[in-house]
């Protein structure tokens, strides 16, 4: 079988390297894909948004099955243009993309059906956002309704910096018309968890858990970024708090989309927040999770493939996952000065050394390959991904690589599973 996988990212890396282990297939497409992919997979130059191009690459090569990596083009409909045309796609039609394309949308639905969530407040202008930030007493959370790339949300400790982040989402549209709606809601407290289910739009199976270091700086602090490390599974998410999880989260809010007439097909991530009363749904993501996905999947025995065919085929129900009971660590290894501004371009080296690493895998992110060099093209550039018998040792294995790895200006963080390592 051929296979095309869409995106550009350690995410997209990581997909492509389970599925070329796959016993259904031959050969894989990725586009763009990065300097890492090309490796296993033939690229083509085709931005992810760039849904026309995507059909008409599907259709040269005969793809007979496309797995799509970012929201963006989930969000403008590729499943449907591609079922349309008789092409095999995995992943939410547009309708059913809008669990995370719109948070106004999200918000709407956990309310109706009673899937726990922060409470909230709807603004669809400033002047109202802004007195309801004056009369609030405690911290709180503005949300842009729509994509804005993981940037759209803001952490409030004073109404000051409420009032800030209205102005530049509501007045001066920063993110254009995603802001033409906010969220204003409470601020949750607890451990963040990552659940990433796949789902054939009745049964959902759960993946392993994972956590997410979302902020710049070890400690979690500073900025918020696209992610800078991830670990699976997440001890805070027990046997019995992933079935609460499904039961409680998962499960309702598949219900709740095919009572509004939406079929949900292929992966409904959830962001948790683990409060003292029960697990709160901080956000859905109509895809896999970067960088979890790159600290999940090297655990999966499984073929992916088949996974994947169970949620198009409607047979979740027939699944049973295995898992890699050793711990998986992922360190995002980034450009100098991301998540702001940064200079691409700097050849990348000790790559080669670090492919005789036992139970090592690098996923690429934002490298690009020049002749034989790979240099830089992005933001998170590596993903360096180690399996370990314990949590301690898959840290310890991971650093020792990241260790090995050089370009100018590489910055990453150092407490990458620290959460995980203090609950041993
Ligand atoms: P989101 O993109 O909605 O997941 O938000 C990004 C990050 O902001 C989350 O991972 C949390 O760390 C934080 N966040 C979002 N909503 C809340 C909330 N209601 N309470 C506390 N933190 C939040
Ligand atoms: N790791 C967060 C996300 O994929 O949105």
């Amino acid at each position: 079988m051929r296979v095309l996988v869409i995106g550009s990212g350690g995410r997209e890396h990581a997909l492509v390297w389970k599925l070329a282990q796959s016993k259904d297939i031959d050969k894989v497409y990725s586009a763009p894909g990065n300097g890492g992919i090309c490796d296993i997979a033939e690229c083509a130059d085709i931005k992810a948004e760039d849904i026309d191009g995507l059909l008409d690459l599907a259709v040269r090569q005969k793809v007979e099955l496309t797995v799509v990596g970012p929201e963006a083009p989930l969000a403008r409909g590729i499943v449907d243009k591609f079922n349309a045309k008789g092409i095999r796609i995995f992943g939410p039609t547009k309708a059913a993309a809008q669990i995370e394309s719109s948070k106004v949308f999200m918000k709407s639905l956990m309310k109706k059906y009673n899937i726990p969530t922060a409470d909230f407040e709807v603004f669809t202008s400033s002047a109202p956002a802004k007195d309801y930030i004056k009369g609030l007493k405690r911290k709180f959370v503005v949300k842009a309704d729509g994509l804005a790339a993981g940037k759209g949300v803001v952490v409030c400790a004073t109404k000051e910096e409420g009032l800030a982040a209205i102005d530049a989402i509501m007045d001066k549209k920063i993110f254009k018309d995603a802001g033409n709606k906010v969220i204003i809601e409470e601020c949750l407290e607890g451990e963040e968890a990552s659940i990433i289910a796949v789902t054939d739009g009745e049964d959902a199976v759960p993946l392993s858990s994972a956590q997410d270091h979302k902020r710049i700086y070890d400690g979690d602090k500073g900025p918020n970024t696209g992610g800078m490390g991830a670990y699976s599974p997440a001890p805070v998410v027990s046997d019995d708090a992933l079935g609460g999880i499904m039961k409680d989260v998962i499960d309702p809010t598949i219900d709740a989309m095919l009572k509004e007439g939406i079929q949900y097909k292929g992966v409904l991530y959830a962001g948790l927040m683990l409060t003292k009363s029960g697990p709160k749904v901080l956000e859905f993501n109509c895809r896999f999770g970067d960088p979890e996905t790159q600290a999940v999947l090297p655990r999966l025995k499984d073929d992916l493939v088949d996974l994947i065919d169970a949620s198009i085929d409607d047979e979740i129900d027939l699944l049973s996952l295995q898992w890699d009971t050793r711990p998986c660590v992922s360190v995002v290894v980034a450009s100098g000065g991301y998540p702001g501004e940064y200079k691409t371009g700097f050849e990348i080296e000790g790559l080669e050394g670090l492919k005789r690493l036992k139970d090592v895998h690098v996923f690429h992110a934002g490298t690009k390959k020049t002749g034989d060099r790979i240099v830089t093209s992005g933001g998170r550039v590596l993903n360096v991904t180690a399996l370990g018998s314990d949590i301690k040792d898959a840290i310890d294995k991971c650093y020792n690589a990241v260790n090995l790895i050089e370009f100018e200006g590489m910055h990453f963080r150092r407490d990458i599973g620290y959460r995980a390592l203090k609950r041993t």
